[in-house]
């Protein structure tokens, strides 16, 4: 269609989707939807009203006013906004960048795995007895070395060191970061979806643990561990980054959940989902059932309960990866409940309190749903050790607290 520009103003400063064309006596004109006058186009001897919106005001003009179609939000420009809002500090932020860049770095080589030999055994066992991955030992460095380099973190704890350490840069930072480098890495060589997870706190001297039996640690060491003790109530950020069919980077800073889409074509995470809600109740479980002959009764009871197809005619879907991210972030968007709960083997089940079952019950409670250990909130526990493990029940507020009924 031919366009004209006769009329004024001229369009180098408007985007596409401030336009619109009006066709007159197969002659066609670009009219301004947000022009501020009405103006009459005359062409070719042809009297032509433009069809333009009067604007009383300029802030009216404004609120009309539509972002181009090539408009992104990345992570890092969503950060920035948190931080002009005021609701994370300028350190915050880029401890935040360092974790993502973090997360891009071992997302390709999640990816790459087969291809660059990182699929199967490092050949040790990390401090919980479990044959560590190659990739958990190298997703680990990755994420250290991204928040040293932060400058911006005091000490760091991950599932795959045995104690906190503090951070001995030269230039170092308050913050205290938590992180399971890569979760349910036991699917790595199947390509099957894994992810790491990740709290952020603060420095608290308050925490008392009781360190009699940890002399052989020093000062530092004994001043990480204090500091790292914090219960989940005092996270001031936490999140994940899901390595699947996409990279999924979900965050909260304690104002809701919001989930980001690594591009792959340019390598930035675009914001996708704001202030996701977990629906109330959903008919999905995510349960180790290979483990049910070692489950309490009273559990026992209420997965029987799940399967009972009911007057519905529809129990419950069993949904099940092995990768605490993966089974999570469906149960986040979908419903339903995660757990991993004691057996007669673990009596504290598997997942861990301070970098698992925490940052996880931080996301789930900010999204509107719940996190507990069967009989109280994951987020009041107080941890006494770095590696804890503690049951976990995950997901639909409703879902989490029938389950904490069977349980009582
Ligand atoms: P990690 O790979 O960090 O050790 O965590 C694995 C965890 C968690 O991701 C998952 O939910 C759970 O282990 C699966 O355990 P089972 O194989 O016992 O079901
Ligand atoms: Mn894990
Ligand atoms: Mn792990």
């Amino acid at each position: 269609m031919a366009v004209s520009t006769a009329t004024t103003p001229t369009t180098s400063s408007l985007s596409f989707s401030h336009l619109s064309f009006f066709q007159h006596k197969k002659t066609s004109f670009l009219c301004t939807k947000n022009s501020i006058v009405k103006r009459k186009c005359e062409h070719r001897g042809v009297h032509v009203k433009c069809m333009v919106l009067e604007k009383s005001s300029a802030a009216e003009a404004k609120k009309t006013k539509r972002q181009s179609v090539y408009t992104l939000q990345t992570l890092t420009s969503w950060l920035l906004k948190q931080e002009q809002d005021g609701i994370i500090d300028a350190e915050l932020t880029i401890v935040l960048s360092s974790i993502s860049m973090a997360c891009k770095q071992i997302a390709s080589l999640v990816q790459r795995a087969g291809i660059a030999k990182l699929t199967g055994v490092h050949g040790a066992v990390n401090t919980h007895g479990e044959d560590q991955k190659k990739l958990d030992v190298v997703s680990n460095e990755v994420f250290s070395n991204c928040l040293r380099a932060s400058g911006r973190t005091g000490i760091i704890a991950s599932e795959e060191e045995d104690v906190p350490v503090a951070v001995e840069e030269s230039y170092y930072g308050n913050y205290i970061v938590v992180f399971d480098p890569l979760d349910g890495s036991s699917n790595i060589d199947a390509a099957v979806s894994t992810g790491s997870i990740f709290g952020i706190y603060t420095p608290n001297d308050d925490c008392l643990l009781d360190l009699e039996d940890s002399t052989t640690l020093d000062t530092v060491e004994q001043r990480c561990i204090v500091n790292v003790c914090q219960p989940g109530n005092n996270l001031l950020a936490a999140g994940y980054c899901m390595y699947s069919s996409s990279v999924i980077f979900v965050l909260t800073l304690g104002n809701g959940v919001f989930s980001f889409t690594l591009d792959p074509m340019f390598g930035e995470f675009i914001l996708t989902q704001e202030n996701i809600q977990i629906p109330k109740a959903g008919k999905i479980y995510a349960f180790n059932e290979g483990n049910y002959q070692l489950w309490d009764d009273r559990l026992k009871k209420y997965i029987d309960h799940l399967k009972d197809p009911g007057p519905s005619g529809k129990p419950y879907s069993a949904r099940y990866i092995g990768s605490l991210v993966g089974d999570f972030h469906r149960i986040l968007l979908y419903g339903g409940i995660y757990g991993y709960p004691r057996n007669k083997k673990s009596r504290n089940g598997k997942l861990r309190l301070l970098y698992e079952c925490a940052p996880m019950s931080f996301i789930v409670e900010q999204a509107g749903g719940k996190g507990s250990d069967g009989q109280q909130r994951i987020l009041d526990m107080q941890p006494v050790e770095i590696h804890q493990r503690v049951p976990l029940y995950i997901g639909s507020r409703e879902e989490v607290e029938k389950l904490e009924k069977y349980l009582s």
